[in-house]
């Protein structure tokens, strides 16, 4: 049965299986003969008893006992790890915590309380030995998140890394998934582009290696100055010329000098624009039920590698989290937030003033306010959101039709508005930015069958922060990039 398993199809259908019953070689996991079998499948009980069984995976623990010794095997398939049961005579004398192993034998319900199945070994080998002391995890110990950051090689190889990639990987499928059951179309949006879109100037610049060392003069690759993205956006705001719902989900990049829990030069960012929208309020719908429908779905599909987080990194994460699925979300304006600020009487670092910008500590302070719930803020000031924002045309307060997500603990979340579509507005603002030249592929979509519309934008990184209650961004993505480091 764990054979279906293996392709996801049922059997007799999927390609591994059918090169399995034609005697081919199986060129799924470069084996000739049996094929491997997960231990995330075996544990589920997918497998059921079964005799010939080959795992392949990393040692999590050895315990010798008088006649037997207990191996714990990891694939990265689940958290828990699949008891092996050696008997003497197997060659198990250099297999060490963090070993990489290939083990042979017969899958049993075990006579064990803490484990249903386990797996009796007939033959064993040591496929990489790990040395014992210089290998930076101990066994048995509990090793913190910022000790294992120095390990950005290895830490994989820890049960709190490996669920957090698991969660990541889930994560991002979900996100696909939303999209896809709600008629979205994936674009794949430029890495290398020669706008900023954000006009906050933290651009990283693309040039060959070899031009920048070697030529002094101003000539470019790309004839133009281009740069790693700052956002998708502009991409797709071309592509709501012809499709209703589009999404990007792919690597964003910040020359941020900050050195901040929730800042990284390289993060992940999900992108989604509407046409045929006039009202924040729809954007702001897609945003909430993105964020609770791709929660959900993480929560029931890896419950195990969320508890890990919930007990034992961040206690109270689990109801603060159930508080945020289970209410609205509430919304604010920009002017009613500062007022509130106002109200308060507490004394922050940055007074708060109508016009500047919210700091991570107003931001705490409205989510506090509302109750530890997710907060939308509306209306920004005109003068401090980007030239693509929509005017409300309202002063003397000028507002333009921007949207922020604060979230419990993050801060900011996402940020969306609605674009400016009226031509001659965009022209002024254009001009007044100093953009006149740089975006006229961007006015020109305003005589093509342009449309109102609008859309978001949701910091991966933060969303899983947000959901497993981890402190620090550098903890939640596989290698971080930020200033002055850039390891591996
Ligand atoms: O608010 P931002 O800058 O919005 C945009 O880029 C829009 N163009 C998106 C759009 O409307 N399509 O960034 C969106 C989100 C932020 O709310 C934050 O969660 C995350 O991206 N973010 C970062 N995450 C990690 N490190 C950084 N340096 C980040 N900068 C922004
Ligand atoms: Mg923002």
């Amino acid at each position: 049965m764990w054979r279906r398993r293996l392709v996801g199809l049922p059997l007799g259908l999927g390609p591994v299986a059918k090169r399995r019953s034609e005697g081919l070689q199986c060129l799924f996991h470069g084996c000739s003969s049996d094929a491997r079998l997960q231990i995330g499948d075996a544990l589920s009980g997918a497998a059921g008893e079964e005799e010939n069984v080959r795992v392949q995976g990393w040692v999590r623990s050895v315990r010798a006992q008088k006649e037997i010794t207990f191996l714990h095997i990891n694939d990265g398939s689940s958290l828990q790890s699949l008891q092996i049961v050696a008997h003497p005579g197997l060659d198990i004398r250099n297999i060490t915590f963090g070993s990489a192993v290939e083990i042979w034998g017969k899958l049993v319900q075990s006579p064990h309380k803490k484990q249903n199945i386990e797996l009796r070994a007939d033959k064993i080998k040591l496929v990489g030995s790990c040395h014992p002391v210089n290998f930076p995890f101990k066994i048995k110990e509990r090793h913190s998140l910022e000790y294992m950051r120095q390990f950005p090689h290895l830490r994989c190889k820890t049960n709190v890394f490996s669920s957090l990639l698991r969660i990541r990987s889930e994560a991002s499928a979900a996100i696909h998934s939303f999209f896809k059951d709600n008629g979205f179309v994936h674009i794949h949006t430029p890495i290398i582009t020669s706008n900023d879109c954000e006009g906050a100037g933290e651009l990283f610049q693309v040039e060959p290696a070899s031009n920048t060392a070697e030529k002094n003069d101003n000539s470019h690759f790309f004839d133009v100055p281009s740069f790693l993205t700052v956002s998708g956006q502009l991409h797709l705001e071309v592509m709501t010329g012809a499709f209703t719902q589009v999404y990007t989900f792919g690597p964003t990049f910040r020359a941020e000098n900050s050195q901040t829990r929730r800042h990284l030069a390289e993060f992940y960012m999900v992108e989604a624009e509407l046409a045929f929208t006039e009202s924040l309020k729809d954007i702001m719908e897609v945003m909430e039920n993105l964020f609770k429908t791709a929660t959900s779905h993480i929560l029931s599909k890896r419950p195990d590698d969320v508890e890990l987080f919930h007990k034992y990194i961040a206690p109270g994460q689990k109801g603060r989290l159930e508080q945020m699925l289970k209410n609205p979300f509430q919304v604010l304006s920009y002017t009613e937030a500062i007022g509130i600020l106002h109200r308060s009487m507490k004394t922050f670092k940055f007074e708060p003033k109508w016009g500047c910008d919210l700091q991570t500590e107003h931001e705490n302070y409205l989510v506090e306010h509302c109750g530890n719930i997710p907060v939308f803020v509306i209306n920004y000031p005109y003068d401090i959101k980007p030239f693509y924002a929509r005017d409300n045309q309202d002063g003397p307060q000028h507002t333009v039709a921007a949207v922020d997500l604060l979230m419990p603990g993050i801060g900011e979340l996402y940020g969306g508005s609605l674009r400016e579509e009226r031509l001659d507005l965009l022209q002024s603002r254009l001009k007044q930015h100093g953009h006149k030249d740089t975006y006229q592929w961007y006015e020109e979509l305003r005589h093509f069958g342009s449309v109102p519309h609008g859309g978001f934008g949701l910091g991966f990184e933060r969303y899983l922060q947000c959901i497993l209650g981890i402190e620090n961004i550098k903890d939640v993505i596989p290698f971080p990039r930020f200033s002055h480091s850039c390891f591996l």
